[in-house]
């Protein structure tokens, strides 16, 4: 059922892999700040050097090739190519890295998909008010064109941001993100509405200046569960899941594919709470002005960042107050049969993915589909025989599969997070991702591979045999 351009890949980012914080003259990032900051959730841990891919590019490379991979799914650290976030200073040092770094995927045929912000912003922008800041839109403009410039004669898929949700929400209303604010029930929403401001005017940017001369594709990374009601004969249930999907997928889904504008019932939840509660100072959610770009047309495909799936009830459970919980005002749960890998929020639902790619067809109008991440991670003792893991990945790509053949989804790419195990935010090295192992007590950073590796590997070239016959 795969087409046979099919891309095969996997998934990483620059702060969680590179290292070389300092190296070379890259700039400090607002997660540089936030690891160097006391009193973060994972100790003292950092992605100071982390899988040192900074200097170890060579090894991945190795690892991408034992994989089989079509494509691989880098991010380009923002502070590393311009270490103030602007075009006024250019760090060489660090084009000469991505340069390599593209030039040899290509050379072994493999076609790199290139983010440009995968969560770690020049710390000097944050400094000008970062992602609040209106000004941050121009900014971000600035700089996408200057890798479409540098690196789009090679680069043919491009995400601008990634999971806006999470930078919004986790960095801006939780404070478990850089760049680490609690300014629940405001800022999340602010900064995800710059978020799309910017990622519109990059795709206009690459729209009017390089698609006929380079021809590639551009869009922006939404990551969602997929959420059911709890019981679905509960009518209101079966709205607040409606109610909770407009508010993860929705939240950026609706204004590239749909209206132009965030879902009705998000606006209509966070204006009635903001009624409640006495809100002045106008709507929490920010209207799009008519003198920009709309972001509606803005996304060439889906990209899609599932990783797990809820069953959803009514009522924020009794909590009551400023923030896109009560705004919401809906409880996620678990369901009981369902079996949880490393992390405690990650339950293993590969079922979930093939409902939430149908809801997407029918809901965006029947897009390009990349999985742009999926993965399962290990916690607690080390297991290089990692059988679920492999059966996980099997599983969840016959899921895919069915999505593609049974529900005639447009799919046309999968990557699994993640190549490498790294620095997972705000859980540190305690969980692993990687396909594989990289062992950060060796000063090699030694990278072995998973047996969950080799059956990723054996999954590709079974498709690709098919295809060659
Ligand atoms: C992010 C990755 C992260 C992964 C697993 C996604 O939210 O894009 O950077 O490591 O999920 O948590």
């Amino acid at each position: 059922m795969f087409p046979p351009d099919f891309a095969w890949g996997a998934a990483t980012a620059a702060y969680q892999i590179e290292g070389g914080w300092q190296t070379d003259g890259k700039g400090p990032s607002i997660w540089d700040t936030f690891c160097h900051k006391e009193g973060r959730g994972c100790g003292a841990q950092t992605g100071d050097v982390t899988c040192n891919s900074y200097e170890l590019w060579d090894k991945d490379l190795q690892c991408i090739r034992q994989l089989g991979l079509t494509h691989y799914r880098l991010s380009l650290s923002w502070p590393r190519l311009l270490p103030d976030g602007t075009t006024r200073h250019v760090n060489q040092k660090g084009v000469e890295y991505y340069n390599k770094v593209i030039d040899d995927l290509r050379s072994c045929d493999v076609s790199p998909m290139v983010t440009l912000y995968h969560f770690d912003l020049p710390q000097a922008l944050q400094d000008g008010g970062g992602w609040k800041a209106p000004a941050i839109a121009a900014a971000f403009d600035d700089y996408a064109r200057f890798c479409f410039r540098t690196f789009g004669d090679r680069v043919k898929l491009w995400l601008t941001v990634n999971e806006p949700y999470v930078c919004a929400k986790l960095g801006h209303e939780d404070g478990v993100h850089a760049p680490g604010l609690k300014e629940a029930g405001t800022a999340a929403y602010l900064a995800g509405h710059n978020m799309l401001r910017a990622h519109a005017r990059a795709w206009h940017s690459y729209n009017s200046l390089y698609r006929s001369t380079q021809g590639g594709a551009v869009s922006l990374a939404i990551n969602s569960d997929w959420l059911e009601p709890w019981r679905p004969e509960h009518a209101a249930d079966v709205s607040a899941s409606a109610r909770s999907l407009a508010f993860t997928l929705g939240w950026f889904g609706w204004p590239l594919f749909v209206t132009g504008d965030y879902p009705h019932a998000m606006r209509a939840a966070v204006d009635t709470q903001s009624v409640k509660l006495g809100h002045r100072g106008g709507p929490r959610l920010p209207v799009f002005s008519e003198d920009e770009p709309s972001p509606l047309g803005t996304a060439d495909f889906f990209a899609l960042n599932y990783y797990t799936s809820r069953k959803v009830k009514d009522g924020s459970g009794g909590e009551w107050g400023m923030s896109m919980r009560c705004d919401r005002d809906t409880e996620e749960i678990l369901d009981p049969d369902w079996s949880i890998c490393g992390a405690a929020w990650l339950a293993v639902v590969p079922g979930g993915l093939r409902k939430l790619l149908h809801y997407i067809k029918d809901t965006f109008g029947d897009p390009v589909v990349y999985i742009t991440e999926n993965g399962f991670c290990q916690a607690g003792p080390l297991v290089k025989e990692d059988a679920q893991r492999g059966r996980f990945y099997e599983e969840t790509i016959q899921e895919v599969e069915k999505a593609i053949g049974e529900d005639g989804v447009n799919v046309r790419g999968y990557f699994a997070w993640s190549l490498l195990d790294n620095f997972e935010w705000a859980d540190g090295f305690d969980l692993r991702f990687g396909l594989f192992h990289v062992d950060f007590s060796d000063a090699e950073r030694k990278r072995t591979i998973y047996r969950s590796g080799l059956e990723y590997a054996r999954i590709i070239s079974k498709y690709k045999a098919a295809h060659s016959k």
